[in-house]
């Protein structure tokens, strides 16, 4: 069978799978902001090629010099402020209109599900969009450009970004909900993912020994790729929307 013949197939299969289910959940990475122009972690321009995750993404890198790390944070928020849901985010934001019980489960701290729609939304890795005061522990969001570092409006305590560091826990609520929700998917869909940071990689071996049917959507295969039901190969702006009436 030809690639675009099996590639139609599987996208009629996966368009019956969501019109009969009623459980149905999504995990994305990065991969699903890419078309908006959001840089990815792993790609050939992805920022961990340019730069070493020690050195920003850790409680210890914070610990050792908050400038250096909030520089890198505002640059990130300066580059992602202007940037906008593509169709891939916009058809999740209406498959949760045409299935209310969808849960959608993101990787992405840059906010753009938000922004296109989605509302049963579960932000494992926290958002670059809230600060969180290392002192008073208050969070807020906060869209203006921060000084650097930031402090805190009500204490003076050094604010941080409300994301998760490596060698940091998951919020357990939030973690909870996810395994919750990928347990009881009858269909999950794995869109721009890696799938090699912990534990969010586990929600979909989690959905696949719950008995899920699964669908992965990447440019490139992945360690997932020969565990899903289905692959679609190419871009998620391209592919989601083919898979809503
Ligand atoms: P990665 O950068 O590791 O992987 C992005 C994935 O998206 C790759 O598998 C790409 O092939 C795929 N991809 C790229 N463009 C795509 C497109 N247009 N359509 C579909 N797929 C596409 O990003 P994540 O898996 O999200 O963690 O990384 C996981 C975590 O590692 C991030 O949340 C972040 C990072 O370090 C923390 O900051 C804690």
């Amino acid at each position: 069978m030809k690639q675009t013949d099996m590639s139609r197939k599987i996208l009629e299969q996966a368009r019956e799978r969501l019109d009969q289910a009623v459980e149905i959940a999504a995990l994305t990475g990065a991969g699903i902001s890419a078309e908006s122009g959001v840089p990815t972690f792993r790609g050939a321009d992805g920022l961990w090629r340019q730069h070493r995750m020690e050195d920003l993404a850790t409680p210890e890198a914070f610990q050792r010099d908050p400038r250096l790390v909030w520089t890198w944070y505002n640059w990130r928020r300066a580059l992602i402020a202007d940037k906008t849901p593509n169709p891939g985010h916009l058809a999740l934001a209406r498959l949760e209109r045409l299935k209310p019980a969808f849960q959608l489960i993101t990787q992405n701290v840059d906010g753009l599900h938000q922004l296109a729609g989605s509302r049963n939304l579960l932000e494992i890795h926290g958002s670059i969009w809230r600060v969180r005061c290392t002192v008073c522990g208050q969070r807020r969001i906060e869209r203006n450009t921060l000084a650097n570092p930031p402090s805190c409006p009500a204490c003076q305590g050094l604010l941080r970004p409300d994301v998760v560091w490596f060698g940091e826990a998951l919020a357990t609520d939030r973690l909870d909900a996810a395994f919750r929700a990928v347990s009881q998917a009858e269909v999950l869909l794995v869109v721009g993912t890696s799938g090699l940071v912990q534990p969010a990689a586990s929600l979909a071996w989690q959905a696949k020994r719950s008995g899920a049917w699964i669908l992965e959507i990447n440019i490139e295969p992945t360690p997932f790729s020969e565990h899903a039901d289905a692959v679609l190969p190419g871009p998620a702006g391209r592919i989601l929307p083919q898979l809503l009436p």
